[in-house]
């Protein structure tokens, strides 16, 4: 027979160190959520040195500056537009170092160095860039918050159709991309406009794309 020795714990005590041990496993998150909070409020910064449309920019930026946020709020370089915010609709795309990128998905302080060109950089009322008079010319936007990115990205994209890079609708990943609609189509796509100028901005691509070739 098995002599049972009675528990040295009371009902009561054993519920008050259950409670004790409970609150123990809760706190860690609490104290660094006060943590996380405090740090917020003392950011982390770094300097950041762009070449913005051939002009040198020193920045010193809180790290977790977005490149749309650098340019339009520290450099007021407001051209470019925030229309998502989290990568969805291509407003904010710019080129950085002859690639087109959504400036609102990429942190200031990881393009430290690049070359950065904006629609302010492409041209200027006076002397607008081929692409800018081909928009006006075909009506390639109505209210225009979406213009910027689309020249931005149509600029880039007749880059790497010369360059010979492949898009999703190109025939194979040999041959040269041709200068299709389905093409251009396909490599806008990320280009949201609200206003519906799809067809007007392809026509307007096509136009710059054959005075090139
Ligand atoms: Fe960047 Fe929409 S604002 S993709
Ligand atoms: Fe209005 Fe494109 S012109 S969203």
């Amino acid at each position: 027979m098995v002599n049972r020795a009675p528990l040295p714990l009371s009902r009561r005590t054993f519920l008050i160190v259950g409670v004790v041990t409970a609150a123990t496993m809760v706190l860690p998150p609490f104290i660094s959520a006060k943590a996380c909070a405090a740090n917020a409020a003392r950011p982390i910064k770094s300097a950041v040195t762009l070449s913005v449309n051939g002009e040198q920019r020193e920045l010193e930026l809180d790290t977790r500056t977005t490149l749309i946020d650098a340019l339009r709020e520290h450099l007021q370089l407001t051209g470019t537009k925030k229309g998502c915010d989290h990568g969805q609709c291509g407003a904010c795309t710019v080129i950085v170092d002859g690639r087109r990128i959504n400036a609102c998905l990429t942190l200031a302080v990881m393009h430290d160095g690049a070359k950065v060109t904006t629609i302010e950089g492409l041209g200027t009322p006076g002397k607008l860039h081929p692409m800018q008079a081909a928009f006006i010319k075909h009506d390639g936007y109505q209210c225009g918050y979406c213009t910027p990115g689309q020249i931005c990205s149509a600029v880039a994209v007749l880059e790497e159709i010369r360059d010979g890079i492949p898009s999703h609708a190109s025939d194979n990943l040999i041959d040269a991309p041709q200068l299709s609609a389905s093409e251009l189509q396909e490599r806008m796509s990320g280009n949201i406009c609200r206003c519906g100028a799809y067809s007007n901005i392809i026509e307007a691509i096509t136009e710059v794309a054959e005075a090139n070739t």
